[in-house]
């Protein structure tokens, strides 16, 4: 019998992953610190918005994530056949919102930005974004409406993503920890923190913010990936009350789902591994949600948490051969996880079968951090 890939982390990279490549009919196992699908991805909002989070200098990344957007509605529905599950994927549109005149300069940039670069964007006046939106409130002056981008119910998708990958036949330890990596061309292992060691065809890193502490890449040394804190709340949609589509403002973006859950998003804080909920950030978020989507005041609050993003030195993600022979790497996919998986997890697939890099992970290689790891950056 051939060796599985083994694929280090259980989030929605590494699950993703696994479930391409037993589709593939390539046996893999992954191995997940704890339960599968309940690290970052578990605590991310969803979104699938290449068009609202297009970056002014990141157009290589602008392209893989519009790619793999495209690829979403089939890989949901694959999801979903394979585990019998809904993952709540919907195609409902953003509304991009300003409240001030600085908020309104600052899309009207973006909003420029995006119209010279083809995207399918409007500017609305805040009436035009309130006929849209009802729940969009009083002081909103100016929106962009970016019909184009989706979202997912993360939490709804991690769990089909599971039973997915364990329905097509996948192997799955949860509770195991990797420490190191035995690079190989032709049988790398990864050794668990009980001394355990487990021999692949090809090892796929997919551990995220805990890529970095994964020892043995040599020649390269390790993952250059860092935890970005995101404070978050989830508060409960009761009706009346019942926004429908995705809201970014100035300071606080708000994305709802079908059964309910209203999730408000985000801190960007550089705390390394600190996951503490401060009164500070949840004050932030409250205000910031609050000023474009009134009606949150009355809500009840379900849940509050800190996760943490996994963000590569020049916020890309890291994808390909690993320069250790053997080893792919997958991770470092920082805002953008969710809506990476089906682009990362084919084309790391395609990689396993064919030996080639396609030339949509071709850019984001690891080779581009092959010099010296910083101080400042780890
Ligand atoms: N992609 C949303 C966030 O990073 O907060």
């Amino acid at each position: 019998m051939i060796d599985p890939v083994i694929i280090v982390g259980g989030g929605v990279i590494g699950l993703a992953t696994g479930f391409e490549l037993i589709r593939a009919g390539i046996p893999a196992t992954i191995l997940d610190r704890t339960r599968a699908g309940r690290g970052t991805s578990w605590l991310a909002a969803g979104m699938l918005a290449p068009d609202t989070e297009i970056g002014f200098e990141e157009l290589e990344l602008y392209d893989l994530n519009r790619e793999s957007l495209r690829r979403w509605p089939a890989f949901a529905a694959a999801v979903e056949e394979a585990s019998g599950r809904n993952v709540d994927y919907r195609d409902d549109g953003t509304l991009i919102v300003a409240d001030d005149p600085d908020s309104t300069k600052r899309i009207r940039r973006l909003y420029e930005f995006q119209t010279e670069q083809g995207l399918d964007v409007d500017w609305l006046t805040g009436d035009e974004a309130r006929d849209c939106e009802p729940f969009v409130g009083p002081r909103v002056s100016a929106a962009i409406w970016v019909a184009s981008d989706h979202q997912v119910d993360n939490r709804l998708l991690l769990d089909a993503l599971r039973e997915a990958f364990l329905a097509e036949g996948g192997t799955l330890h949860e509770n195991t920890t990797v420490d190191s990596v035995r690079p190989d061309e032709a049988a790398p292992v990864v050794v668990t923190t009980d001394g355990e060691e487990i021999r692949g065809r090809e090892v796929v890193l997919a551990a995220g913010v805990w890529s970095r502490q994964i020892d043995g890449l040599a020649p390269v040394g390790p993952l250059p990936v860092r935890p970005v804190k995101g404070q978050m709340i989830q508060l409960q949609m009761k009706l009346p009350f019942d926004l429908q589509h995705v809201i970014r403002g100035p300071d606080a973006y708000l994305a709802p789902k079908s059964n309910g859950r209203l999730v408000i998003g985000a801190t960007s804080e550089e705390m390394g591994f600190d996951t503490q909920v401060t009164a500070g950030g949840l004050y932030d978020l409250l205000e910031g949600a609050w000023e474009i989507v009134p009606g949150v005041y009355d809500l009840s609050v379900d849940d509050t948490w800190a996760g943490l993003r996994p963000a590569s030195r020049d916020h890309a993600p890291i994808v390909g051969r690993a320069g250790a022979p053997g080893v792919i790497a997958a991770t470092g996919h920082y805002r953008h996880g969710i809506l990476l998986a089906p682009v990362t997890a084919q084309e790391v697939t395609k990689l396993v079968q064919t030996g080639e890099t396609s030339r949509w992970i071709e850019p984001f290689s690891p080779a581009r951090f092959s010099g010296p790891i910083p101080e400042s950056s780890a």
